[in-house]
């Protein structure tokens, strides 16, 4: 009998029928039909829950507050590219359009001027998570577009947990981890690495190549025409970057990517040197890297913007770091540096930008 491991069983069969045609493939396929096989991935499925009656949290899932700092952020770049009239943020990996309902409630309550000037664009190729996001959005449908692949667009591109979620393959020494069959299991072999790897030598050492996140790179540099992109996710720097494969479902950490296939969340430590890399050669400048901690510190020390505003003003309806005790602690699991503070990192890049600018907000404690 199958060994399902309390997985999909259609798509463990189906993973299990391409092993047995073809031979061991890479953990990037293997990936890539966990998390979106058109009908059984856990994300293109529908499958993925995130919050507290879900598989795992993440900073929008927390509090509507971590929206309301960026949309603080986002105003300073619309303010810094000439407040102009046809401003785009542009999100991927939107989920159930959560944190673009937080962004455009409270720039609409608390900057009018801004949400007048605003067009909200989520990048989404999955139905049905598209229409989750409808829903979500609907008060917000005037401005609110969908498309399955980035336009040219002038303002910020944002991201929460995006680069994490791509496709890995797993190259190390010259050799690459490829997923087989032993029995009814699915278990890694360790094969000499095949020519074809030989475009990813340079990361060979780091034990993960992500060529999903260089292709997001070389899309986003091309379509940003001026403006930002603010990437948040938990990743390491290359002297420190070690793969670490982490399964999430119900809020435990599984040991192996092979228990509940379909049913949980895959994810990868972001490799955050190769994107910087690759961003320079496409012409993309750092605008900033720090941890989240730094980052919302950063955002939340310059009352008067956006969704931080000087206290005791309206908060989008709710005070912002006083009084509320369930907004103290969605800032403190934010902020804190043993939970999401450090855990967590945020790059800015930047294009067509005049040099000599400060530093965004969020970046003025950046060490
Ligand atoms: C870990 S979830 C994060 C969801 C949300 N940003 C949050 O923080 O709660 C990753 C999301 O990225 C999406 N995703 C992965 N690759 C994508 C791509 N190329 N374009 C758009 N979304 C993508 C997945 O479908 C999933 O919804």
């Amino acid at each position: 009998m199958l060994n399902t491991q309390n997985g999909n069983p259609a798509l463990i069969r189906l993973i299990r029928a391409e092993i047995e045609k073809r031979g061991p493939v890479s953990f990037a396929w293997f990936m890539q039909q966990a998390l979106y096989h058109p009908e059984h991935g856990y994300y293109s499925s529908g499958r993925c829950a995130i919050g507290r009656t879900g598989d795992y949290f993440t900073n929008v899932s927390v509090s509507s507050l971590f929206g309301q700092l960026l949309s603080a952020q986002f105003v300073e770049i619309w303010e810094r590219l000439g407040k102009i009239d046809n401003f785009v943020i542009v999100e991927q990996g939107a989920h159930d359009g959560q944190f673009a309902r937080d962004v455009l409630e409270c720039s609409q309550k608390h900057v009018p001027e801004f949400f007048a000037a605003l067009r909200y664009r989520i990048v989404e190729p999955f139905p049905i998570l598209q229409e989750r996001q409808r829903r979500t959005l609907e008060p917000f449908r005037d401005k609110v577009e969908w498309g399955d692949s980035l336009q040219s667009f002038v303002g910020v591109h944002f991201s929460n947990e995006l680069l994490d979620a791509m496709p890995v393959r797993l190259i190390s020494g010259g050799m690459e981890k490829l997923v087989d069959l032993e029995g009814d299991k699915f278990v890694f072999i360790e094969p000499q690495v095949s020519q074809a790897a030989t475009a990813c030598q340079a990361t060979e050492q780091k034990g993960a190549f992500n060529q999903p996140a260089l292709d997001w790179v070389d899309s986003v540099a091309a379509s940003l025409e001026r403006g930002y992109v603010i990437a948040i996710d938990y990743g390491l720097l290359a002297e420190e970057f070690q793969a670490k494969i982490q399964v999430r479902a119900q809020h435990r950490n599984l040991d192996s990517p092979f228990e509940q296939i379909g049913h949980a969340d895959i994810t990868m430590h972001v490799d955050w040197s190769s994107i910087i890399e690759r961003a320079q050669a496409k012409g993309l400048r750092v605008a900033g890297f720090t941890d989240q901690h730094h980052f919302l510190t950063g955002i939340v020390s310059e009352p008067g913007r956006g969704g931080s505003p000087e206290p005791p003003a309206d908060n989008c309806g709710q005070p912002l770091l006083a009084d509320s005790p369930k907004r103290k602690r969605a800032l403190q699991t934010l902020l804190h540096p043993e939970m999401l503070g450090r855990a967590f990192q945020v790059l800015a890049l930047e294009k067509n930008i005049d040099p000599g600018a400060t530093r965004l907000a969020g970046f003025k404690f950046a060490r």
